[in-house]
């Protein structure tokens, strides 16, 4: 598994939360409160790699009234992490058995849990009744051919935030950055489980595979602007690159290490990604 650990996707929480584009998520909630008018029952969604639950946290609040969410990862203890968070998250709690039903903000909103590995089971999934597919940093760790495969695959519409794109700038800079950052592009498109991963690539590629069949789509950039105040985000993120470039073996040592002390302190941080909807024809 790719170990995501709980405290770090608490840790970037606010920061995915604050970056996550506020127009093109605007047309998602648009279409679906079009679709809630027209249609009775629950508005369903599927989030693939839901991690802790992160992407429904910040969406939720802004969709129509009542909801049915599926949560879809490969690690238990996340899916457990999920769980204990949306229950401290919520208003209410309404149901606490296998289907957890709580309200949050006046909406309604049910959830399911499932395990699943999507490098293997991407079928099952797609399979399930949704009115929306969503994801959030997911699409970064893929491969591509899982990606044409997905494409494919795909019916409904898809609404994913947060592909890191590659773009990023530290300041103060530094002569190592642009060695460091090469690296660390190297280290994305290791095999996070599904083939070797598009990593920044990822994002366009899918546009175009998705374009190709016939799905409108738009996309627009989310960016994690980070300062002082992200100051713990900063250091950890400072961490984990230098641990990644270490794996690579493309830096010395000694490069990272001075690296990771600088970057540590750094004052400001840019971190570029990408959010993408796209709706297939019909829509
Ligand atoms: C960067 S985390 C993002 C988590 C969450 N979406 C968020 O925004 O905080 C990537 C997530 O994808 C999940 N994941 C990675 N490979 C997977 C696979 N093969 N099947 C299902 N989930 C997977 C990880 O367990 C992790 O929860």
């Amino acid at each position: 598994m790719t170990g995501f650990s709980a405290q770090w996707l608490a840790l970037r929480e606010p920061a995915d939360h604050r970056a996550r584009d506020v127009s093109l998520q605007a047309k998602v909630v648009h279409d679906l409160e079009h679709l809630a008018r027209v249609r009775p029952g629950p508005i369903k969604l599927v989030d693939l790699g839901s991690g802790s639950g992160s992407n429904l946290r910040a969406l939720a609040p802004h969709l129509p009234a009542t909801q049915h969410w599926t949560l879809v990862d490969y690690d238990p203890a996340l899916l457990e992490a999920a769980k204990a968070a949306l229950l401290s998250w919520a208003d209410k709690v309404v149901n606490e058995q296998e289907t957890l039903v709580l309200l949050k903000n006046g909406k309604h909103i049910s959830i399911k849990f499932v395990r699943e590995d999507l490098s293997s089971n991407l079928d099952a999934v797609l399979s399930l009744p949704m009115d929306l597919l969503t994801a959030a940093a997911f699409f970064d760790l893929v491969a591509e051919s899982w990606l044409e495969r997905f494409c494919s695959l795909l019916s409904a519409p898809l609404y994913t935030v947060l592909t890191y794109n590659g773009r990023e700038v530290w300041s103060p800079s530094e002569p190592t950055d642009a060695d460091m950052l090469a690296a660390f592009h190297t280290h994305q498109q290791t095999d996070k489980g599904f083939g070797a991963a598009a990593g920044p690539a990822a994002a366009g590629l899918m546009e175009t595979l998705l374009k190709a069949r016939g799905f409108a789509v738009s996309n627009a950039q989310s960016p994690w602007k980070l300062d002082s105040s992200d100051r713990l985000l900063i250091e950890q993120l400072a961490i984990g690159s230098a641990g990644a470039v270490l794996e690579t073996k493309q830096v010395s040592v000694d490069v990272v290490d001075a690296w990771k002390q600088s970057r540590s302190m750094a004052l400001t941080c840019e971190i570029g990604h990408i959010d993408l909807y796209a709706r297939p024809r019909q829509f």
